[in-house]
């Protein structure tokens, strides 16, 4: 048996009686702040150059966010150089706000002050770490000392603060209590208390306390208690913006900021597509997105998901993972039948009804909604079932199959994926139709017809004459009946072909560029009772029901050599 769990201590989880915030939920978009280009380049492999971090800033403001950490200016040249060009270089809107980060020491905080000369809007976020583990291994200090060094920190911030705030900065102020999760929810509630009082926080001038989840160590559910408890027992809380960092070290970064919200925090830092230290950041895009199906706006634009991945990718040399939420290569695609099956049935039917609501199973966000609407949502392989190529015949060419022809049609394209043992393109699949289908005129062909029409009483009666070839074999035929299948019918009887009956008939046009076409297809019955398609097209609207016609009892022979 192995015990290697045992040397892990358990979360202790805060107590907490009358949680309230399992019975709220989400109605608004909170404050959102990019911390891509500090949390998340601080992760990279190789962190990004100035034409990169530019490349990215631009970016982030194209989405909307109004607040973005842009870097750490005190820890080298390279982040301060960063920081004086967007500064200098003019890239900054006038309504977006650069946060700066650094830690709560003297000389890094002076320079910080000195990286941001000049700017419009700042945040000036500061942090020290209040966890109990490091106070124990790292600092080996009581909680007394940690706190001391936050409101020094916060004593010479607000000072070196107000001549820039004179000369008309807005200037406003953020604290993180560092390994806020891992902290004694009494001492962060103490802590944060002291930095609001000794940076002089009114409800007219808020201070952000960012509360992080530096390594996520509980479940959502328990971060969210202990927001709760640190909410409730924090003094003059109408002083302070409560702002979420988690880091998604369990993989529930998502449902930890989203029952964080529920817990009463109104701002997130996040980082596009959960990049960050370890295992990321909590991911912005997935929060938005799942704002936007909630029917909440997110105040994010999301609607270029492609084009925003192609410079992450780029700038971070970072690879989107394929399962991604809402931006993933396969998330808008179906392998599986039954999906593939009720995804059509969903896509019809908001068709049919002009419901006004995003209603299609398996789909929970409509892909044109993040710019995805030309990628296939339906994709063939050995698992799809049925209605799958019948749905990539419609989506992609335009050949609405009868559902009665979507088991014989699957079947062909079925026997091709076991073949092949790899994924079926559209095109392949089209191959396919048009081998099975439009490439058949053997044995039977026909040569030459006309069609003759007689109305008597609003009664009309066609008679059909026409030319048929059977091998090297012509011959004539001549049938009557009240439209012209029936009369083609008609006039096949008593012929070798005869013994199918004649089950159904859908027809429809097909455009392709200026050019329109009919498509007929046709499904008879043999003697024992088993069903076969064709298909015809033609400009021809009479002609393309007799081609479907032929095509079925040709396939019929082929199938039955003998
Ligand atoms: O994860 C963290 O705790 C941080 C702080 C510096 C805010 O990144
Ligand atoms: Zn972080």
């Amino acid at each position: 048996m192995f015990n290697g769990c045992k040397k892990y201590i358990p979360f202790h989880p805060q107590p907490i009686e009358n949680r309230t915030w399992p019975d709220k939920i989400i109605t608004k978009a909170p404050v959102w702040c990019s911390v891509d280009l500090r949390d998340g380049n601080q992760a990279l492999v190789d962190p990004m150059n100035l034409r990169e971090k530019l490349d990215y800033f631009h970016t982030l403001i194209d989405i909307g966010i109004k607040e973005i950490e842009i870097g750490f200016p005190s820890a080298s040249e390279t982040e301060y150089e960063i920081c004086r060009e967007l500064i200098e270089g003019g890239h900054i809107p006038d309504d977006v706000t650069i946060q700066v980060l650094v830690q709560a020491r003297p000389h890094l905080i002076q320079k910080t002050f000195e990286a941001i000369e000049g700017a419009k809007n700042v945040i000036l976020h500061f942090y020290n770490s209040t966890s109990t583990l490091q106070r124990k291994v790292v600092f080996h200090m009581e909680m007394e000392g940690v706190t001391q060094i936050a409101v020094d920190a916060a004593d010479l911030i607000y000072e070196l603060s107000q001549p820039m705030i004179e000369k008309g900065m807005n200037l406003r102020y953020e604290y993180s209590p560092e390994s806020f999760m891992g902290t004694e929810m009494d001492n962060a509630v103490e802590i944060c208390a002291a930095v609001l009082d000794h940076l002089h926080a009114t409800a007219e001038s808020r201070v952000i306390l960012n509360l992080p989840t530096t390594v996520e160590n509980c479940m959502p559910n328990q971060f969210a208690d202990m927001l709760e408890y640190f909410i409730r027992s924090l003094p003059g809380r109408e002083r302070a913006i409560i702002s979420l960092h988690p880091h998604n070290d369990r993989g529930t970064g998502v449902a930890t900021t989203e029952m964080g919200l529920l817990a009463g925090a109104e701002r997130v830092e996040a980082t596009l597509f959960g990049n960050g230290e370890r295992t990321g950041n909590v991911d912005m895009v997935t929060l938005a997105m799942n704002m936007y199906t909630q029917g909440i706006d997110p105040e994010l634009d999301f609607s270029d998901i492609n084009k925003i991945r192609d410079m992450y990718e780029r700038c971070t040399k970072m690879k989107v993972g394929e399962r991604q939420p809402y931006v993933g290569k396969l998330v808008f695609t179906a392998f599986s039948g039954s999906h593939q099956d009720a995804i059509n049935k969903g896509v019809q039917w908001m068709k049919a009804n002009d419901s006004g609501y995003w209603e299609v199973p398996y789909l929970p966000i409509d892909p044109a909604d993040v710019g995805r609407q030309y990628e296939p949502i339906i994709r063939i392989n050995s698992q799809s079932g049925k209605g799958g190529a019948a749905f990539v015949m419609q989506q992609n060419f335009g050949f609405d199959l009868p559902k009665s022809m979507h088991p014989e049609f699957g079947h062909i394209v079925q026997l091709e994926t076991d073949r092949v043992g790899t994924e079926l393109q559209p095109q392949v699949i089209f191959d396919l139709f048009k081998k099975e289908y439009l490439d058949i005129d053997a044995p039977y062909k026909l040569i030459k017809h006309s069609f003759h029409e007689e109305t008597t009483d609003g009664h009309s009666q066609v008679t059909f004459t026409g030319t048929l070839q059977h091998k090297d074999t012509k011959f004539v035929v001549v049938g009557e009946g009240n439209g012209p299948i029936d009369a083609f019918f008609n006039a096949i009887h008593g012929q070798k072909i005869d013994q199918f009956t004649f089950v159904d008939y859908k027809e429809h046009a097909i455009t392709n560029g200026s050019d329109s076409m009919a498509v007929a297809y046709i499904q008879l019955r043999d003697k024992n009772g088993k069903d076969f398609f064709g298909v015809g097209i033609s400009h021809n609207i009479n002609l393309a029901p007799l081609k479907g016609i032929l095509c079925a009892i040709n396939r019929y022979k082929q199938h039955h050599v003998s």
